[in-house]
């Protein structure tokens, strides 16, 4: 980036003013305290944010590298931390949670009653046998219910794992199993965009694939109340299972280390990981970058639009906002229903201040709005925005100007945050009181966080030079191990080519020269991001090659996309002579419909070709970086000569 093109947007004074960080001076001072005092900074952070039944005398250890323990010896629990000491200070009358239905009904909760749902789920739990150290898989949809059945799950020291309602049988099948969860949290139905999905079906489906001996209960919350089939002995209505239960359930104080939730994200191979986070690091992380990132204050709405399946949804509306007693929106459905305008009345209708979406729903809004004024965010009133927030996938300039004028007014800064599901939190990122912004770019690393770009070797490259991403340090929220699987936890983030020394992100960076801002360009591994839904190639071509009736070799690749930030490209060898015309339109609709049922839709290549074979090199190696330049279009410049059937490259360039 040269200094020409480079636009900043420096903080007012008045918004540095009132500011947890206030100007850049002060985020430079938080900066140095960790620098100086490591573990001091995170000890003084962890005993001001987080209420410990007992305190910790030893912040990090690291005797067991890089299974990093932090607060080890100091108890707590998370639900007390969100609910309970809200109502305590005062806030019981507070609302803590707006909910809008996919129809556009409204409930409100305030912290006392959402402490009592809690704290009757809680017991309800224990009531069904689920305790301590216990799974329990929680399969259902953006709802009230959804944060109360994790925030139960915390309360008891059951370790949840929420399954994204786009995810197949299969999928949710795979997941039980790796668990090995004693309970299932679900609905009858879920609704979005007007359509009632099932919720409850699947996981009879998913349950009936085998496998889940492990699984005794399920519990079922009524959300449409259409009729579905209860298995006796193992299925129980939620309002049956709440039926009598005290509203008071005395917090399970666990260790910090106890695992508070599993979250499954695609890796570049094999099948995806169980990513497991503690309970006291985690739960710093979370309210600290809730406030310094987005400025939480008490007057403020916030709403995270993501959903709880993932782990945006966890962070930054199950524990972030909750642990700060903040106000939060959460809304069941997708932006474009009952039409485009949809994010921008729900922040006129409920005076959001604060509003983090991804780049893809933001690109997806400007091309609507383009088109319909009536869907254009100056035909609402938004001037209770303060912040505006982007996670998930880079955010294209344009997009980014496009947020900043139509949707912040011109006036609102953006904080473009880069994290991962392992990170817990925000790991590089603007606070909005002190950072000058740059378009494109996550600015600089979270006080604390010490973030790097290396070469191969694990070498600091200088400012202006691409690189690999890593992270210098252990942080409190970090990944604690791959459930079940310690050893692929360590070669995945700690490589032996950084001599276990550098955790590595698994993205690529570049600094700008002459701020040393931070701008990611994107995934070094085979792990593509569609819409913000991180998918791994590997994953995709084990799927269709399950097809084996049809398919008899596939290589996924990612193209970029306008909408979608990446679109996936499937190149397919199917047991027959190749296709043309209406046949192979046919074939990969069906090929389409069998990635769905084995991943989910979210997993539905864009664009599927047909060939004789594919590009392979002489010793049978199946030349992927070829076929990213063919899904893209592209003329193939990069160096042929290894190639065993340079003819292919023609045959695949061409779309069915
Ligand atoms: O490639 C980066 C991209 O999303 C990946 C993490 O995906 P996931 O674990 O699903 O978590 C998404 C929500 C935190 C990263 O490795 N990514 C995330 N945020 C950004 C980003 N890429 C660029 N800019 C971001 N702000």
């Amino acid at each position: 980036m040269s200094e020409a093109d480079t636009k900043l947007y420096t903080p007012t004074p008045e918004q540095a003013q009132g500011a947890y960080v206030a100007g850049m001076e002060a985020y430079q001072a938080l900066v140095a305290e960790a620098e100086a005092d490591y573990e001091g900074y995170w000890g003084r952070l962890a005993k001001e944010l987080i209420s410990w039944k007992q305190p910790f005398t030893q912040v990090l250890d690291s005797s067991n590298a890089p299974f990093f323990k932090w607060f080890a010896d100091g108890k707590l629990n998370a639900s007390y931390n969100c609910l309970d000491r809200n109502v305590e200070g005062g806030k019981g009358d507070k609302t803590a949670i707006i909910f809008e239905a996919d129809g556009g009904e409204v409930t409100k909760v305030t912290y006392s009653e959402l402490l009592d749902r809690t704290c009757r789920l809680a017991n309800a739990l224990k009531a069904q046998g689920v305790q301590k150290g216990d799974r329990v898989v929680i399969y259902i949809a953006m709802s009230i219910d959804g944060v109360v059945a994790m925030q139960a799950c915390a309360r008891i020291g059951a370790t949840h794992s929420v399954v994204f309602g786009g995810f197949s049988a299969q999928s949710l099948r795979d997941r039980i199993e790796d668990t090995g969860a004693k309970l299932i949290i679900t609905a009858d139905h879920q609704v979005r965009g007007g359509k009632q999905l099932p919720l409850k079906g699947i996981v009879d489906e998913a349950l009936a694939l085998g496998g889940c001996d492990s699984v005794a209960k399920v519990l079922v919350v009524k959300r449409s109340g259409a009729g579905i089939a209860m298995t006796e002995g193992r299925d129980v209505w939620m309002d049956d299972a709440l039926a009598g239960q005290d509203n008071v359930c005395e917090p399970e104080w666990v260790e910090a280390e106890h695992p508070l939730f599993l979250l499954y994200t695609s890796g570049s191979t094999g099948k995806p990981k169980g990513v497991q986070h503690s309970t006291g690091g985690y739960l710093l992380h979370a309210a600290l970058t809730t406030k310094w990132t987005f400025d939480l204050k008490d007057s403020d709405v916030f709403w995270c639009t993501a959903d709880i399946g993932w782990v945006t949804g966890h962070t930054y509306i199950t524990y972030g906002p909750l642990a700060l007693g903040g106000t939060e929106i959460v809304f069941e459905g997708v932006p474009t229903y009952p039409d485009a305008g949809r994010f921008w009345k729900m922040i006129q209708d409920h005076k959001v201040s604060i509003f983090y979406t991804a780049p893809t729903a933001i690109r997806s809004l400007i091309k609507a709005a383009e088109s319909n004024e009536a869907v254009h965010p100056k035909s609402y009133d938004l001037s209770s925005l303060r912040i505006l927030g982007s996670v998930g996938e880079p955010i294209n300039p344009a997009a980014w100007e496009w947020y900043h004028q139509h949707v912040g007014g011109g006036r609102c800064p953006i904080v473009d945050t880069f994290w991962q599901t392992e990170t817990g939190g925000h790991m590089i990122t603007p606070l909005p009181g002190a950072t000058p912004l740059v378009p494109g770019s996550c600015t600089l690393p979270f006080p604390g966080i010490q973030a790097a770009v290396v070469d191969e070797t694990g070498k600091e490259v200088p400012w202006g030079q691409g690189g690999i991403l890593v992270v210098k340090k252990p942080w409190p929220s970090m990944i604690r191990t791959i459930w079940g699987d310690p050893e692929r936890f360590k070669k995945s983030y700690y490589p032996e080519d950084f001599k276990g020394q550098l955790y590595l992100a698994g993205d690529g960076a570049i600094r700008d020269e002459k701020t040393g801002y931070f701008t990611i360009t994107g995934r070094i591994d085979d792990v593509l991001n569609v819409s913000g839904h991180r998918m791994g190639t590997m994953e995709i071509e084990s799927a269709l090659v399950s097809c084996t009736e049809l398919v008899a070799e596939a290589a996924v690749v990612g193209r970029p996309d306008e909408t979608t930030g990446e679109a996936i490209c499937a190149f397919v060898v199917l047991k027959r002579p190749r296709p043309t015309g209406d046949e192979a339109k046919a074939i990969a609709k069906q090929l389409r419909d069998h990635i769905a049922k084995e991943i989910g839709p979210i997993a539905k290549p864009k664009d599927i070709r047909f060939g004789d074979n594919l590009p392979k090199t002489r010793s049978g190696k199946i030349m992927r970086r070829l076929l990213r330049s063919v899904a893209k279009n592209e003329a193939v410049t990069q160096d042929t000569s290894t190639l065993e059937n340079p003819a292919i490259l023609d045959q695949l360039g061409q779309a069915y």
